[in-house]
């Protein structure tokens, strides 16, 4: 193995994939570290320029991916959505003899992507570990029958979820038994979500405060991030549909230091012991998706990747150098880096688009931002037309600004969204809200099946 280029003193080169605003919250991130020496972003937005270069790369041609990992002595890859995970490309890069021991990919290997890639799986593994989630049964293609007698004796809400990647979109809550049934159908059918609805998983409504936690692991130990809270929702009062996320606090009062020791005992540390128990080798990041039930954490779902907008919010409370801790996940020395986390409160903003999550437009100049100040301003849907910055369809930046509390950092954060002006724009204007009126846990329960 050749080691030359292994150590902290010489400076590291990344490659980070992705080009939304997590990927733009990531590069700003490691751009703060003073272990790097070049960051490269494929395909990068108009804002990650700032912070490394942005790279035409076509990852599913290995053997330009590889050309550029040896050509640009690239040590640490950053992955930031899950697709390229759940489809191998850690075991591309891991396995490939000419890359073995030069390149460590942050995010698991495809086995381990499954966690995200396959509900079923990830049901049955936190059910194998003990690790507390709403109960579930899954349900085949050919299985109609019994999915339809399934839902009938349950108690409403209906909680429906395709098996594979929907991209958000497949999971559907109603407690209309007519509407749950027509779904289920249209799934195990493949009338919808294709092969990822020919499984599903229906399962226990959980009523609480969901949470998003996050951890990093090199698969031995692991270290805890902040946590946030995400708004999911379109419309103010967590109305309309789902969107990919309108906003994010960090960290969510209701998530206090007593309710994150039970996430890290009963959730996190089961997790990480589990997939070593099942000979699944993971690295990297995961997202915990939780509901808080009577400060009881239950699983809702894992990530195998950070959230967006979470990503904005967390990041930039994170006062540790993260190529510290991916230099740990490359020498399994994690356990030995520290992880020091502001105080202060971060709330994030999301401007989408009008018509998000449908069809938006795009191409509209995008002006006011010489005017934001002490907030950061994270690209998504943004293009350069000419040197004119122009919407480029769907959430199109984030606004992430400090408070010493939580009413501060709203104020602070819609002071600074404020001033963007883009046709079409449209913001939530309610994020945070809900937690400055209700600080503690509200009542929750869970509902028997
Ligand atoms: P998922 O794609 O699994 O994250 O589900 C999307 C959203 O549906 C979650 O963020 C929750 O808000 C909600 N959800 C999923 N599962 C449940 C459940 N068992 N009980 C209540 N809400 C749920
Ligand atoms: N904001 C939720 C997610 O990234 O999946």
């Amino acid at each position: 193995m050749d080691l030359s280029f292994v150590g902290k003193e010489s400076g590291m080169n990344v490659l980070l994939i992705g080009g939304g605003g997590r990927e733009h919250a990531l590069a700003f991130k490691v751009a703060q570290s003073s272990l790097l020496d070049e960051l490269y972003i494929a395909p990068g937005n108009p804002g990650t320029v700032r912070h490394g270069r942005n790279v035409d790369l076509d990852l599913n041609d290995h053997a330009k991916l590889r050309s550029f990992l040896k050509e640009k002595n690239i040590r640490i890859v950053v992955v930031g959505p899950e697709g390229p995970l759940v489809e191998g490309i850690h075991d591309r890069i891991a396995d490939d003899p000419e890359l073995e021991g030069r390149v460590t990919v942050i995010g698991p290997r495809k086995e381990g992507a499954r966690l995200e890639g396959s509900k079923d799986f990830a049901k049955e593994f936190m059910f194998r570990h003990n690790i507390p989630t709403a109960a579930h049964r899954s349900f085949e293609k050919g299985q109609v029958k019994e999915a339809l007698e399934h839902l009938k004796v349950m108690t409403p809400p209906y909680v429906i979820k395709a098996d594979g990647l929907a991209g958000g979109k497949g999971v559907t809550i109603t407690s209309d038994i007519r509407e749950a049934s027509s779904v289920v159908k249209d799934m195990l059918e493949g009338k919808s979500f294709g092969a990822a609805g020919e499984r599903v998983v229906i399962e226990q409504f959980l009523n609480g405060l969901e949470l998003s936690a996050f951890l990093i692991t090199d698969g031995t130990s692991f270290k805890v991030l902040p946590a946030a809270k995400d708004y999911k929702r379109i419309g103010a009062g967590d109305t309309g549909p789902n969107t990919g996320g309108m906003g994010a606090v960090s960290p969510a009062p209701f998530a206090d230091k007593d309710f994150m020791q039970k996430v890290h005992d009963r959730v996190m540390a089961p997790t990480i012991r589990g997939l070593r128990k099942d000979g699944i080798r993971y690295s990297g990041f995961l997202f915990i998706g939780l509901m808080n039930v009577n400060n009881e954490p239950y699983v809702i779902e894992f990530n195998v990747r950070l959230g967006d907008p979470e990503t904005q919010a967390i990041l930039p409370r994170l006062r540790s150098d993260l190529l510290d801790l991916f230099e740990g996940i490359a020498t399994g020395t994690l356990s030995e880096c520290h992880i020091d986390v502001d105080d202060r409160t971060a709330v994030t903003i999301v401007l989408a688009s009008e018509g998000y999550p449908g069809r938006t437009g795009k191409g509209e100049p995008i002006g006011g931002l010489e005017l934001v100040r002490d907030a950061y301003v994270f690209h998504a849907g943004t293009a350069l037309k000419k040197d004119q910055l122009v919407t480029n369809g769907g959430r199109v930046l984030s606004v992430t600004a400090f408070g010493k509390d939580l009413e501060q950092a709203i104020a602070s954060a819609y002071r600074s969204a404020g001033p963007i002006a883009y046709e079409g724009k449209y913001m939530r204007s309610d994020i945070g809200h809900d937690l400055v009126r209700t600080p503690g846990p509200k009542s929750g329960s869970v509902q028997k099946v």
